[in-house]
């Protein structure tokens, strides 16, 4: 049976992970009914390079009102998403939902209500529980390689290029995005849910804006296509230079002054860049987390204490692509590649592979080898995709994500964010 899908927000991760290929690859089980967003210009731009025959609406109503759709998919800014999903349900539409589901607890509340008395149903698109590698920690967890879990440390390192992005454009609001503890964070709040199979309970944080401020370029302009220190600036990213990027966002400034490359040194931005949670879960499990978004490569770190062992798995951003490595020719937008295991750059020897290591409390060390394969977000898209589109017979890791699992993962965040303002550990039962 061929499913009717409309998407709402037409921005790069809407036409990358879902119009492009509903069109093309699923085209046997899909079809893009229309397309929404608020820019008038972009949604003409998306609906021009998907073969402009789409029928498009700036009003999400009339795009209910008038074409067929079982389905809606939600790719708008993060602060929009509960008002889309809430009325595709009221309207008996199931939804498909980019993460964060929404921003704050009480947008949740509304949605999981909203669920509730629909009767509709909600899948969250976690895609980094799709990737091989996320989904073999899962599976040697699941097998109890650890024993009983005492403790989980998790680090998440973002580069200047990708750390520097979310503070040019809405995700340095707290009001459009939640701050990078929700816009960013709930994808790795995600996993350790769902690695854990456990909700959390109780949530303590701190976190600073340290690296993206003020007094780093003095004299910095309100954007950086006019700056007059952009000569000087490491972080000057120029808009117009790629041609996605300036038809994307820069032709349609005019429509909704979304200024996509707004000074990462503003004294508006609201978010931190470096941050540390740590959570408690049931049977007194502890979670130490720590995000920063700006270090000299990316990559993240995972270790499991256990009654057996610890499990320890390292993902060294060694799979930057040569075209990724320079953008925007900055020496802030230069990657680099690391190894962490030698710590070594790598910039000639990418990594083919990841690595889990196993440690046995009493000696030893057992290494489990996940090949790398390529796709985007270590092959979690592609894999995602074919879950929402296809359906699988079984799902035995329990990847596909709901609302609950929505809701607890940015209600960490939400959590994270209140202890940082208010000094004081948040119970997520408070905020359900
Ligand atoms: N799962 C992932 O790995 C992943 C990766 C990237 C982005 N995302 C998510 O996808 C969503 C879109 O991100 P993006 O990078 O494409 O951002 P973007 O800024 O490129 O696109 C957002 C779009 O939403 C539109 N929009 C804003 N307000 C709107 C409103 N009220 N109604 C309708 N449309 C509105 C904008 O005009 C824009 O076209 C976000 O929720 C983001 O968190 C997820």
């Amino acid at each position: 049976m061929i499913k009717n899908y409309c998407i709402v927000g037409t921005g790069s991760r809407a036409i990358e992970m879902f119009a492009k290929v509903i069109i093309h690859e699923y085209k046997d089980v899909a079809r893009l009914t229309a397309l929404c967003d608020s820019n008038s210009g972009r949604l003409e731009w998306a609906n021009n390079l998907l073969g402009g025959d789409i029928p498009c609406y700036t009003d999400f109503e009339q795009m209910l009102d008038s074409v067929a759709c079982d389905v809606v998919i939600v790719v708008s800014r993060d602060d929009t998403h509960d008002k889309y999903i809430i009325r595709a349900m009221e309207r008996g539409k199931d939804v498909i939902t980019e993460k964060p589901m929404t921003i704050n607890d009480a947008k949740c509340r509304s949605i999981l209500r909203a669920e509730k008395e629909t009767g509709r149903n909600i899948k969250v698109t976690f895609n980094s529980r799709y990737a091989p590698f996320k989904a073999k920690i899962k599976e040697l967890l699941l097998d109890g390689i650890v024993g009983d879990i005492h403790s989980v440390e998790f680090k998440w390192h973002l580069d200047t290029v990708h750390g520097a992005d979310y503070f040019r454009r809405w995700h340095r609001e707290k009001e459009k995005s939640g701050g990078l503890l929700v816009h960013k964070a709930t994808h790795h709040f995600d996993l350790i849910n769902w690695w854990l199979d456990l909700e959390p309970v109780q949530v303590a944080a701190m976190g600073s804006r340290q690296f993206y401020v003020p007094n780093r370029m003095p004299g910095h302009g309100e954007r950086c296509l006019d700056c007059s220190v952009k000569s000087k600036c490491e972080f000057y990213f120029d808009v117009t230079s790629d041609e996605m990027l300036r038809e994307m966002y820069f032709n349609n400034e005019k429509f909704d002054g979304y200024i996509r490359d707004q000074c990462v040194f503003s004294e508006e931005i609201d978010i931190e860049d470096t941050m540390s949670v740590i959570v408690r879960y049931p049977k007194e499990i502890q979670l130490t987390y720590a995000l920063t978004a700006a270090t000299p490569f990316e990559g993240w770190q995972v270790a499991f204490n256990g009654s057996k062992g610890r499990l320890e798995a390292v993902e060294p951003e060694a799979f930057i692509s040569e075209e990724e490595q320079t953008d925007f020719s900055t020496r802030a937008n230069i990657r680099r590649r690391i190894d962490w295991h030698t710590a070594e750059t790598g910039d000639d020897k990418p990594l083919d592979s990841y690595q889990i290591r196993f440690y046995p409390l009493f000696g030893g060390v057992e290494t489990y080898t996940v090949p790398y394969d390529g796709g985007g977000h270590g092959g979690g898209d592609e894999r995602l995709r074919d879950h929402l589109f296809r359906g699988i017979n079984s799902d035995k890791l329990g990847q596909m994500a709901g609302a609950r699992a929505g809701a607890m993962s940015l209600l960490i965040g939400t959590a994270a964010n209140k202890s940082i303002e208010e000094n004081k550990f948040v119970a997520i039962a408070d905020l359900l």
